[in-house]
């Protein structure tokens, strides 16, 4: 995933016009409140054909300076396709595939379904004719408006009408739950009986479409940009992360909604994609002020705002006390933005989810397999209560034991912990992620028991095609922390890979240690790196008694640094106390 991706996205089926786009990235401008991405979804096609513009409400000459206007500040633009291609002769897309044959067929012709445009053919991605197709499609289309990533969605596929039986394959001796009623394999699909290339029927490949469609989506921009792609898929397979993003579908803005959104992402995690997320504030039905979805919506691994047509806008800007927890939570995504693309290249290399279940870190403690109310960030980050606060770094929570504890929550803070044993590279909360990339670094230590913390940076440029591919420039820093006799802590870095340049110029200008085992604050300092005394100007605190009453442990910030990221270093912090 390209690293603009991890910013915060804002999507609404029922954007009226351009003019309503600009409203909605001026709101966000105004509020002070991070946003990456405008999307759009199929208000913008004319029709509702794919490749297509509205000529009255999107036309080209307002589109397309509205995305250089949002090119030029950082921003970034995503639209939605359909698979469906409209059955329609004056359409320049339908009788280009026609031309190539490239539709699903069935008894003899193409099968016709119905979706938003009205009649639709369904492209058969099983066709290596099709894929060369949609991405003439698409390079086409970017030539007018050159989308930075495009939302694959309906493409189960899903289809309007039920199809005719035609056969044995329609009518297996099974049936599928749909909406909690048994319905024919075939229900809102194509018809189970339906022939793909090479004669592979539409029952054999059926869970492959959104697959294919993805991969072939992923290969189009790959191709057309030279840059590393964002796809965003609803229907996924295994292997779909390597190509797409996933959001977890139509759900509602709902408290019972919210919650069930932490065990699909998480799931969704563990199946191979580490980039999912839930329509923040819930996608039908009107939200409230109260819902709040974005104190938890600006932890998933893909942070995106949507909503259906004809319900209440809930851009996060409208409610003053949303905004003021928008900007609070999503401050926060965005100070870990480095620690949250180290991860995606720890999945990328590992496939361990970003977003993770308690177990995955400790599947040694039973208690924690049932939790489906809290999930980890990697290994070093709790969302929900526990550990020590990233708001505030005094505030301490230590359970030796996996025990339950009650944390204040007030209405406008979530709950975010960092683990002791953990080092977070962290940078400073900008509008946009591009701003955060250029900002100066804090490394936050947070002992563990034993006096010690580690932690990891990935640095590139966030768009080249592979991440650590044979052409491409990346550097991985891994961070050591260690309390020692004396009131000492060694920080140091090894530098295991280093061929991004910007690694040399960015810097560490803060070092944050906390979990110190000296409550008391130290009276006095000397910091060294490298070996030589260096004048750093150095704070501490300790966490007040009445916090949480749960632990009571030092902090100090050491400050007024210069340490560049990709240079090896040795930082020694002498605490007299
Ligand atoms: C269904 C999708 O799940 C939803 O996100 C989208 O807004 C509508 N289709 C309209 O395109």
């Amino acid at each position: 995933m390209p690293y603009w991706s991890f910013g915060f996205h804002q999507c609404r089926y029922g954007y009226k016009n351009v003019a309503d786009l600009e409203g909605v990235i001026a709101g966000y401008a105004k509020a002070r409140i991070p946003l990456d991405v405008m999307w759009t979804d199929i208000d913008y096609m004319d029709a509702f054909k794919d490749f297509t513009l509205d000529p009255v409400n999107f036309p080209a000459d307002q589109l397309r300076p509205f995305v250089d206007r949002l090119h030029r500040n950082g921003q970034k633009y995503v639209v939605i396709i359909d698979p469906g291609i409209n059955v329609n002769t004056t359409y320049g897309t339908f009788v280009r595939a026609m031309k190539q044959d490239i539709f699903i067929k069935w008894n003899g012709s193409n099968y016709l379904g119905v979706v938003w445009p009205g009649n639709v053919y369904f492209p058969d991605f099983l066709n290596p004719r099709t894929a060369e197709f949609w991405a003439q499609e698409i390079a086409t289309f970017r030539r007018t408006i050159p989308v930075d990533g495009l939302w694959i969605d309906m493409n189960e596929v899903s289809n309007f009408v039920d199809p005719p039986m035609l056969n044995a394959l329609d009518d297996p001796p099974y049936r599928i739950n749909n909406s909690g009623v048994r319905r024919p394999i075939s229900n809102k699909t194509v018809p189970a009986s339906a022939v793909h290339y090479g004669g592979v029927s539409e029952y054999d490949a059926h869970n492959l479409y959104g697959f294919l469609e993805a991969r072939a989506t992923h290969t189009a921009l790959l191709r057309d940009t030279g840059r590393r792609p964002f796809v965003l898929s609803r229907s996924t397979f295994v292997g779909s992360g390597r190509y797409t993003a996933h959001w977890t579908g139509d759900n509602a803005a709902t408290w019972d909604d919210l919650r069930y959104s932490i065990n699909s992402i998480l799931n969704t995690g563990l199946f191979g994609i580490p980039m999912v997320g839930a329509d923040i504030c819930g996608f039908g039905g009107n939200t409230t002020e109260e819902l709040r979805w974005i104190q938890l919506g600006a932890f998933y691994p893909f942070s995106r705002d949507h909503s259906a047509l004809g319900t209440v806008r809930r851009e996060l800007y409208l409610w003053e006390s949303v905004a003021r927890s928008a900007r609070k939570a999503l401050g926060l995504r965005y100070r870990l933005l480095p620690y949250i693309y180290t991860l995606m290249y720890e999945a990328h290399v590992t496939g361990a989810p970003i977003a993770r279940p308690l177990f995955f870190s400790y599947p040694g403690d039973v208690e924690t397999y049932g939790i489906d109310r809290q999930f980890l960030l990697g290994r070093g980050v709790l969302v929900s209560p526990r550990w020590f606060s990233l708001y505030d770094y005094s505030l301490t929570v230590s359970t030796k034991t996996g025990k339950r504890v009650t944390l204040p929550a007030p209405a406008d803070t979530v709950n975010v912990h960092v683990a002791g044993g953990n080092i977070l590279p962290l940078q400073q909360p900008a509008l946009t992620s591009s701003r955060v990339r250029q900002s100066v670094f804090h490394l936050l230590l947070a002992l563990a028991d034993d006096g010690t913390a580690s932690g990891d940076l990935f640095l590139d440029d966030g768009e080249s095609p592979e991440m650590v591919g044979a052409r491409s420039k990346w550097s991985h820093v891994k961070f050591s922390g260690a309390a020692e006799n004396g009131g000492v802590v060694r920080v140091r870095s090894h530098v295991v890979h280093d061929s991004y340049a910007p690694s040399r110029t960015l810097v560490i200008g803060m070092v944050v240690l906390t979990g110190l085992q000296s409550p008391a604050p130290p009276k006095g300092f000397a910091v060294h790196v490298n070996g030589v005394q260096v004048n750093a100007s150095t704070t501490a605190g300790s966490a007040a008694a009445g916090n949480h009453k749960n632990g009571a442990l030092g902090t100090v910030h050491v400050g007024g640094l210069a340490l560049a990221v990709g240079q090896e270093f040795d930082l020694k912090v002498v605490m007299n106390y």
